[in-house]
């Protein structure tokens, strides 16, 4: 009996113990992700706002709509958080009008010249959602779906597992296409973006992010004064539409070179040229590591604040986009208005019409292929 009164005892102390623990890891696993309600699509899916947050203070609140990053919160030289990217508060908000603040887009990341294509004999039409010209894989790209989502973690880590079956035909595009996009916040204060996609028709991919990042505080000024360094010796200079002619030319000698670190507003405002066209920088810069390999494709410096950030891709392009579309007319968080130039975009890609360009590098993918792509946006400050 004696025997019997310990034994319950100690099978009583155990559970105690093994749910006490359980608790504490919950509790920690919540300090690290947390999750909310964001609101609903208007045909009433649910969607949610994660928040990511690792040992060094910064925060990524991403949601499952879009996959959009809506604030990410990082420490100035003196320590002082704010929110470097650009958005809004409210999901009703993203689902009226977003020029894509924070998105991840595809299935194919910047223009399709007059939306056609062929492969393997067929063409394929897609939507003229710019002009006559496709872009942001359409009308409704990934930046305004539903994802499922989940959390992954790992020892100096913590992530959301983005995943989404794009349906054959969909906009468009053949094949089922089945994307797994998973956002990682290390304690090493990189964003880590992974994507991959498998398809059961031949078809064509290129997916990105496009968050608009202001180093001194979204809505504080414009991002003329930031200092910004590309790794390419070469862009691809584009025609009125903004599609590229096929060329690939030296940046020497012009406002396209950024192989040296120069504020981006130091010769925005041209008379002629490319940044007409462009009404400023929206152009594809070819990075001078094209092999797949991770490496570094550009760094800016705000100097005000002192944030620095880098972003490394295995892509072989990266779209700068000086914000040349916002125009006062957009009120993000915080009542602040999006004035001219307020944003900066880093899109890592392939080039923009690859499909119709033979010589640009390739953006076909076939069944039993993966693609595979992964882009780190590191912050620091000086
Ligand atoms: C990309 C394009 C731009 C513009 C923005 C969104 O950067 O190249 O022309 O469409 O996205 O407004």
């Amino acid at each position: 009996m004696k025997y019997l009164h310990r034994s319950l005892l100690a099978l009583i102390l155990g559970v105690v113990i093994v749910s006490l623990l359980g608790f504490c890891k919950e509790a920690n696993k919540k300090k690290e992700m947390e999750k909310h309600a964001f609101g609903k699509t208007a045909d009433g899916t649910p969607v949610e706002l994660y928040t990511l947050t690792n040992a060094n203070g910064l925060e990524a609140k991403i949601t499952n709509y879009g996959g959009i990053v809506v604030s990410l919160l990082v420490p100035d030289r003196d320590g002082k958080p704010g929110d470097v990217v650009l958005g809004y508060e409210t999901l009703e908000e993203y689902i009226e009008n977003n020029p894509y603040f924070g998105t991840l887009v595809g299935r194919y990341g910047n223009r399709i010249a007059r939306g056609k294509f062929t492969l393997e004999g067929i063409e394929y039409t897609l939507a003229q959602n710019d002009g006559e010209n496709h872009l942001h894989g359409g009308p409704k790209g990934f930046d305004k779906v539903v994802w499922k989502a989940d959390a992954v973690r790992s020892k100096n880590s913590v992530g959301l597992k983005l995943t989404y079956l794009s349906k054959d035909g969909e906009e468009g595009y053949p094949g089922n296409l089945s994307v797994t996009v998973v956002y990682t916040l290390t304690n090493d204060n990189e964003l880590k973006i992974e994507y991959t996609a498998v398809t059961d028709k031949v078809t064509i991919v290129n997916l990105t992010h496009h968050g608009y990042f202001n180093l001194a505080g979204a809505g504080l000024g414009d991002i003329l004064g930031h200092e910004l360094m590309i790794k390419a010796d070469r862009f691809t200079p584009v025609d009125k539409g903004l599609i590229p002619t096929g060329e690939l030319r030296s940046v020497k000698g012009t406002p396209m070179d950024f192989t040296r670190a120069v504020a981006i507003g130091a010769r925005i405002d041209q008379a002629a040229g490319q940044l007409v066209l462009g009404g400023g920088y929206d152009h594809n810069w070819v990075l001078n590591n094209g092999d797949g390999s991770l490496a570094l494709a550009a760094k800016v410096y705000e100097p005000t604040t002192g944030r620095v950030m880098e972003v490394y891709t295995t892509e072989p392009g990266i779209q700068f986009y000086s914000g040349n579309f916002l125009d006062g007319s957009i009120t993000g968080k915080g009542g602040k208005v999006y004035e001219y130039r307020y944003g900066f975009c880093l899109e890592t890609q392939h080039f923009p019409d690859s499909p119709n360009k033979s010589d640009f590098p390739s953006t076909v993918l076939k069944p039993g292929e993966t693609y595979t792509t992964t882009t780190i946006y590191t912050f620091s400050v000086k």
